[in-house]
């Protein structure tokens, strides 16, 4: 890991005229992460956006190595960064959860990013099953920093032949409003629709809360529409009907999930973007592709580089970058269809550029 304090570039103090560039936290992570990453700081460089990057050697490679994490140092010192870029985490060989409990969901309590925004199109690469070819473009508001994800629960009597495992979803007034406000402000600089999606019908604590929520908070948005799907049925929209959506609002699992679907409907997994949002600014946001670390296909130059590319782009949006995201979001939709090495589709995206 490269330690911030002995780069040697000064930061504000620099008189010799250049622009400091946004400073930005790099994990590549595990399996195809670092590779597509690599790419994705390319392509930002190639449109004319200067990043000052520090690297974060973190993942399951790293855990197995020294068994390190997420030191609470390191997360205190991505709070001085402008934001983070990461690839994926994960390897088969570390046991289930420690990583991703232990790092991506640290960090993402930690800094407090409580908007997963996800967006999707349709129509537009290839992939899509069974509707028309018109692009339409819809975008998942993941609720990121509770429900089941929370860690409520525990075991009692493990190991016995009476054993109890609870795994509980929490979900407070506030992390829920806080969620759906920022999806109905989204809604505003979209087309003006919100859609609920939950299972109220079975899920009536959690359902009754996110549903009261959502009333209260559309009637403040007396000019954004609303809808309620639930998530069974969601599913079926996702594949049938996605014109149907704007802007959707979820819980943490459902949107996890969900998430997923939208890749697979919306020209496969290896085009999907993705932003863990602190929209309060009082820390850095996360930047990372929704697919995971693929080992199946690391280090082959194999792995799809659009969905770090376009998370890239998020990024660059979100540090106020607009135009440059603007023409990173152009050239890969031209590429969206494209299939080839991670190095060569990185390379047609900035032909386009
Ligand atoms: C995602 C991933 C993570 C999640 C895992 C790796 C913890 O699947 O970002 O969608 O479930 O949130
Ligand atoms: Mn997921």
């Amino acid at each position: 890991m490269s330690d911030r304090a002995s780069n040697t570039e000064p930061a504000a103090a620099s008189d010799s005229g250049t622009r400091s560039g946004h400073r930005i936290a790099v994990v590549g992570g595990d399996g195809i992460g670092p590779e597509v990453i690599a790419q994705g700081l390319r392509v930002i460089e190639a449109a004319g956006v200067s990043l000052e990057t520090t690297d974060y050697d973190l993942g399951g490679k790293r855990y197995l190595g020294d068994g390190t994490v997420l030191p609470d140092a390191v997360l205190d010192e991505w709070r001085g960064f402008d934001a983070i870029y990461l690839g994926a985490v994960g390897t088969p060989d570390v046991p289930s959860g420690i990583i991703e409990r232990g790092l991506l969901l640290k960090m993402r309590f930690a800094l407090d990013l409580y908007i997963n925004q996800r967006p999707f199109k349709t129509g537009s690469g290839g992939g899509e099953v069974g509707h028309d070819l018109a692009v339409h473009d819809f975008v998942v508001i993941r609720e990121n920093t509770e429900g089941s994800y929370a860690g409520e629960g525990g075991f009692l009597r493990k190991g016995t032949a009476h054993e109890i495992a609870t795994q509980g979803s929490v979900n407070t007034r506030r992390g829920v409003e806080r969620c759906i406000r920022y999806a109905f402000e989204l809604a505003r600089s979209r087309r003006n629709h919100v859609t609920l999606v939950h299972k109220t019908n079975v899920l009536t604590f959690s359902g009754d809360l996110w549903q009261r929520t959502f009333d209260q908070v559309a009637a403040e948005y007396p000019d954004v529409n609303t809808a309620y799907n639930h998530v069974d049925a969601a599913c079926i929209y996702f594949v049938q009907e996605p014109q149907r959506y704007d802007v959707i609002v979820t819980d943490n699992l459902f949107g996890d999930i969900l998430t997923d679907l939208g890749g697979a409907v919306s020209g496969g997994i290896g085009l999907a973007a993705s932003a863990n949002l602190n929209p309060d600014r009082t820390g850095p946001s996360m930047f990372e592709p929704v697919h995971g670390s693929a080992p199946d296909i690391a280090g082959q130059d194999k792995a799809n580089p659009i969905a770090a590319i376009l998370s890239g782009a998020m990024m660059l949006r979100f540090l106020g970058e607009a135009e440059a995201a603007d023409r990173i979001e152009r050239a890969c939709d031209a590429c969206a269809h494209l299939t080839g090495s991670t190095t060569e589709i990185a390379d047609a995206v900035m032909a386009k550029l």
